[in-house]
């Protein structure tokens, strides 16, 4: 397989799953409405760089061959998953329980792999939730660009951008239903309200809402809850979700959790750290965007501890002229970069002792790998 966008591939094992996503994705996504059909499938079109199913599919084979309990929900049967669930033409998609007619078979059902129906469908909803999340994101942070090119909110507008987000969100929760796993069906719903809440913390940020705010152990526990709650609630609870699918015992299902929760972090510590190291161009969404959103993220945080005079600009929300410019500069001339990338390796190196007990195998590797991945990604 060749190499994905980000650089390596530790994906020898999902690569052919990887190679249907985005169709597989397009199909939950088709609306009877022409203009609506477009826009909620305008990220599909710049492929993303698929982090969340391919960690989802990555934990479905790595946990193939673990020990297994017998779970007393429904079991899906792959009539539920697979009858489609968007019309091809009509609008009025009255009862998406009853099976219409137009076949839908995925493409790769035929793979034999060890990946379930189910977690395979579940990997294509991690993605429709993140990608959801991003129209939301790219509305709220007035953001112009993402995967190199135009945001949804600028080639749309902020109305049909949002709408397109739930219409998002709500094919996700069709999808989730039907697995018929209300354990599964929980934990990313919950999801869905921990992106929210998140997103909340960071808008009102409580542990810096003050005129004069000074560093305090505080700051940093507040920063962490929600980048758990923005980033590693998706990445933790999805991998969670994929044990379960596969009937894995509770030791194994929480190894899961545990490898989610701690690369989720580690990914949002470095996706901070990008924001002030590589260029717009590189990243293909804004870059320095966070000071611009009045935003202290950790790089900032690490230096503040350092240097007090920063309070004052995180007080005012970097929002005076010359604020964002002067903020960066102490940022870069401290080690608040260094700091943040040791945090990030202390969370990736949590996540790998997290799957230790895992048996050896393929997939296995591409965990760790993904590890590595999330350490010197530059986009
Ligand atoms: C990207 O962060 C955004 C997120 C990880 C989550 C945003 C969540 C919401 C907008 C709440 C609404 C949620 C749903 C499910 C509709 P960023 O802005 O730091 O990163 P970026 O540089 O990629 O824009
Ligand atoms: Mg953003
Ligand atoms: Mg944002």
């Amino acid at each position: 397989p060749q190499p994905g966008p980000m650089g390596i591939d530790p994906l020898r094992s999902v690569a052919k799953e990887m190679k249907f996503l985005t169709g597989n994705i397009q199909q939950l996504l088709g609306s009877g409405h022409p203009i609506l059909d477009t826009i909620s499938k305008y990220y599909t079109q710049s492929e993303g760089k698929y982090v969340r199913p391919m960690l989802v599919l990555l934990m479905s084979q790595a946990t193939v061959s673990s020990p297994k309990r017998q779970r007393n929900t429904f079991n899906p049967d792959r009539h539920a998953i697979d009858s489609p669930i968007s019309p091809a033409r009509v609008l009025s998609d009255t009862n998406p329980s009853s099976p219409l007619t137009s076949s839908f078979s995925n493409a790769n059902e035929g793979i034999d792999d060890g990946i379930l129906p189910s977690q395979r469908r579940l990997a294509e909803i991690t993605e429709l939730i993140h990608t959801a999340s991003l129209l939301h994101d790219d509305v709220i942070d007035h953001s112009v660009s993402r995967r190199s090119a135009p945001s949804a909110n600028i080639a749309f507008g902020n109305k049909m951008a949002v709408l397109a987000g739930d219409f998002l969100l709500g094919r996700a929760s069709v999808a989730l239903a039907r697995l018929r796993d209300p354990e599964v069906t929980e934990l990313l719903a919950t999801v869905i309200a921990n992106l929210v809440e998140g997103e909340f913390m960071q808008l009102k940020n409580t542990a810096l809402d003050e005129k004069y705010p000074v560093w305090k152990e505080e700051t940093v526990s507040y920063y962490l809850e929600k980048t758990y709650l923005k980033s590693a609630s998706l990445i933790s609870k999805s991998c969670r979700a994929a044990a379960l699918l596969g009937r894995s015992t509770p030791e194994v299902v929480e190894a899961a959790y545990s490898y989610g929760k701690n690369l989720g972090l580690a990914f949002q510590l470095v996706d901070d750290m990008l924001d002030y190291t590589i260029s717009g161009v590189e990243l293909g969404k804004p870059a320095g965007a966070d000071l611009e959103l009045g935003l202290a993220t950790a790089p900032l945080l690490f230096a503040w501890r350092e240097n007090e005079e920063l309070g004052v600009l995180v007080g005012r929300k970097f929002a005076k002229a010359g604020d964002v410019q002067k903020a960066r500069d102490l940022v870069l001339r401290s080690d608040g970069i260094e700091q943040t990338r040791a945090l990030a390796q202390d969370y990736v190196d949590k996540a790998i002792r997290a799957i230790s007990a895992f048996p050896d195998s393929q997939a296995k590797t591409g965990l760790t790998e993904m590890c590595t991945k999330v350490m010197t990604r530059r986009k």
